[in-house]
């Protein structure tokens, strides 16, 4: 039993609920116990130590040492005994988990009383807290920190169903830690696997180029990229508005939100090649939002012409009636082309001819129509290729093929790239992409092809840039929906941001792991404080002294919260930093490069 009594570093003094302090033996407490040829450090924090029960072992997490750790109520006492209170050494620890033979489960079924021994855990003892995974549903991240013989394990089923959260300041491995948990998912066997990733700065393409089909605004086909289209008709009649500038009245919001309607159900009632109708939906369920092509062209035409239009007052016998009439066209507009029909110009004396009485006054907004149409930043919405309805409101494809050919193809793993989007419409954007696809698996969730026979997992890097707190976006309604009900329809979210302090809060408490790595700021830790549980409190506390790429994950999919240094991904997300000292060696290139910087930035391009 010898190996047992190396191991022996202290005894419970106290037990608070699943809170225990420890104090240490005298001889242990600045002392580095050798065993087995292995030097062990007694009381890291984050390190493990284990109370032996009889059949059981418990093991304990180390959250304090020294005077913190030392129980409340033996604080109070005369400044003699306190004196030799503190000199002894004092160790509190968080109960996390239990070992009975080889296997070691989360949470504990008995508590250990005061007196108990506590000892070192041995490598031996981590293989077996960290080991025992189902290897069919693990995938491997990394390695833990104080063993790095152990691989780090994340269990994917609890990983996508119950959320989670990458958090770090700029630089401590965010994007390479994504990059390396989906790697692990694509090389594994989950063959039909379904992940989506919204990339806003198109830093994917070239780290997870094997496994993912890349779909991008104004994609560069020779490097296997996909033109990204999102047709307009299928956003929301609020996104929609969004995009155009100029403020509309209720009323006239109610305008052209019923002249949207009326446009919808007139495609739906249109005849296709064989005779059916071309969208077999009854009427009273069609609104603005529904996912209905109409011509926008079309739209804006009809609009921009009522506001033109004059009138002369009808003559009856030779004589003017107060019957008022159009006037006739002097140049035909064409919808295609957006130019405006004219008519004879409105006299400003109240003669003939009249404005329009019944015009709503939005010239300004229809004019702002035209000018996104025509805008080619805008192509992948309004220019949308096949998805684009011609002026009847018909396409050649419809958005079941888009969202088959972004969620169904032989990669695990598809990005689409927002970097060619324009930024001030890039929360609309993201938040109707996450609509679309997430209101598909819902509708569709009794379907093989529902997220519940088929999980996706989505996504979401800069989420602070889309879930600001306090904000009432699409996109941050969207994921605040998937984060609460995401699970019962198979959508999972993987959130990154480098700003949790700016993140809507009930989203980042519906994520059941973290993943926190270096954090500097002291108000983002704040904010991951809340989201972690109490007696985990001192481990944030180790975040700003990380290391790059270290972290440490905690919830639900993991056994124990785990101090993890994550594996470098081999080809590097383009967010790698630039090796300067080595670059400021080079010689400098040549000066008419310029010319290209400037061709690229005029037609939004980079090459
Ligand atoms: N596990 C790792 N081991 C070694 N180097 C790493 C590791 N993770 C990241 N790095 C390096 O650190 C740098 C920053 O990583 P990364 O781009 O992933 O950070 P980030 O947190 O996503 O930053 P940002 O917030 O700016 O996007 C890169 O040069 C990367 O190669
Ligand atoms: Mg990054």
């Amino acid at each position: 039993m010898k190996k047992h009594k190396d191991t022996l570093i202290g005894q419970i003094a106290s037990v608070s609920g699943n809170i225990i302090s420890v104090k240490l033996f005298d001889n242990i407490k600045s002392a580095m116990p050798i065993i087995d040829g292995v030097v062990y450090r007694v009381g890291q924090i984050g390190s493990f130590l284990k109370i032996p029960l009889g059949y059981a072992n418990l093991y304990g997490l180390v959250t304090n040492i020294g005077a913190d750790a030392i129980p409340e109520s033996m604080r109070d006492t005369t400044l003699v005994e306190y004196d030799k209170i503190v000199n002894a050494g004092w160790i509190s620890l968080v109960l996390v988990g239990e070992q009975i033979g080889n296997k070691f489960e989360r949470g504990i079924t008995q508590s250990p009383t005061t007196g108990d021994e506590v000892h070192i855990v041995t490598i031996q003892d981590l293989n077996i807290v960290y080991g025992g995974w189902n290897e069919a549903s693990s995938i491997t991240v990394g390695n833990i920190s104080v063993s790095e013989s152990l691989a780090a394990k994340i269990d994917i089923d609890k990983l996508v169903t119950r959320h989670c959260a990458i958090l770090g300041s700029t630089g401590s491995g965010k994007s390479n830690t994504v990059a390396v948990l989906l790697e692990a998912i694509a090389k594994n066997d989950f063959k039909s696997s379904r992940i989506l990733v919204i990339d806003p700065h198109g830093e994917y393409n070239e780290a997870l180029k094997d496994y993912s089909k890349v779909y991008k605004v104004n994609a560069d086909t020779t490097k296997n990229q996909n033109e990204l289209y999102i047709p307009f008709w299928a956003l929301p009649f609020n996104e929609l508005m969004s995009i155009f500038s100029g403020n509309l009245t209720e009323a006239n919001r109610d305008y052209i939100r019923s002249e949207i309607v009326n446009r919808k159900i007139a495609t739906t009632e249109l005849i296709d090649e064989s005779e059916n109708k071309y969208i077999d939906i009854s009427k009273e369920s069609i609104t603005a939002d529904s996912p209905i092509p109409f011509s926008l062209n079309q739209l804006w035409f009809d609009l921009d012409d009522f506001e033109r239009q004059t009138f002369i007052k009808k003559e009856v016998d030779g004589k003017k009636s107060n019957e008022l009439i159009k006037t006739e066209i002097i140049v035909h507009g064409d919808a295609d082309r957006l130019t405006s029909n004219e008519y004879p110009p409105a006299s400003t004396n109240n003669s003939e001819p009249f404005i329009n009485n019944k015009a709503k006054a939005i010239l300004r907004f229809t004019d702002s129509i035209r000018s996104r149409l025509l805008n080619t930043q805008y192509n992948f919405l309004f220019d949308c290729g096949e998805l684009k309805p011609d002026l009847t409101g018909k396409v050649t494809k419809d958005i079941d093929t888009l969202l088959a050919e972004w969620l169904e193809h032989d990669k695990p793993i598809t990005i689409l790239d927002l970097s060619g989007v324009p930024t001030e419409i890039m929360t609309s954007i993201s938040g109707a992409l996450l609509k679309i696809v997430y209101d598909a698996l819902f509708w569709g969730q009794n379907t093989p092809v529902g997220g519940k026979q088929q999980p996706l997992l989505v996504v979401l890097e800069e989420a602070h840039n889309y879930l600001k707190a306090g904000e009432n976006s699409i996109s941050s309604r969207t994921v605040q929906t998937i984060a609460k009900e995401g699970r019962k329809y198979g959508v999972g979210l993987l959130l990154v941001t480098q700003r949790p302090s700016e993140l809507d809060e009930t989203v980042l408490s519906q994520c059941g792991t973290l993943i926190s790595l270096r954090m500097n700021n002291s108000k983002d830790r704040g904010h991951i404080t809340s989201a972690v549980q109490d007696e985990l409190q001192t481990m944030i506390d180790l975040l700003p002294s990380l290391r790059t790429g270290e972290g440490i994950i905690s919830g639900e999919a993991v056994k124990i919260p785990s101090r993890v240094k994550f594996f470098k991904i081999s080809n590097a997300p383009k967010s790698a930093d630039p090796k300067v000292s080595e670059q400021w060696q080079k010689d400098k290139p040549d000066a008419n490069l310029y010319k290209e910087v400037i061709k690229n930035w005029r037609s939004q391009t980079i090459k």
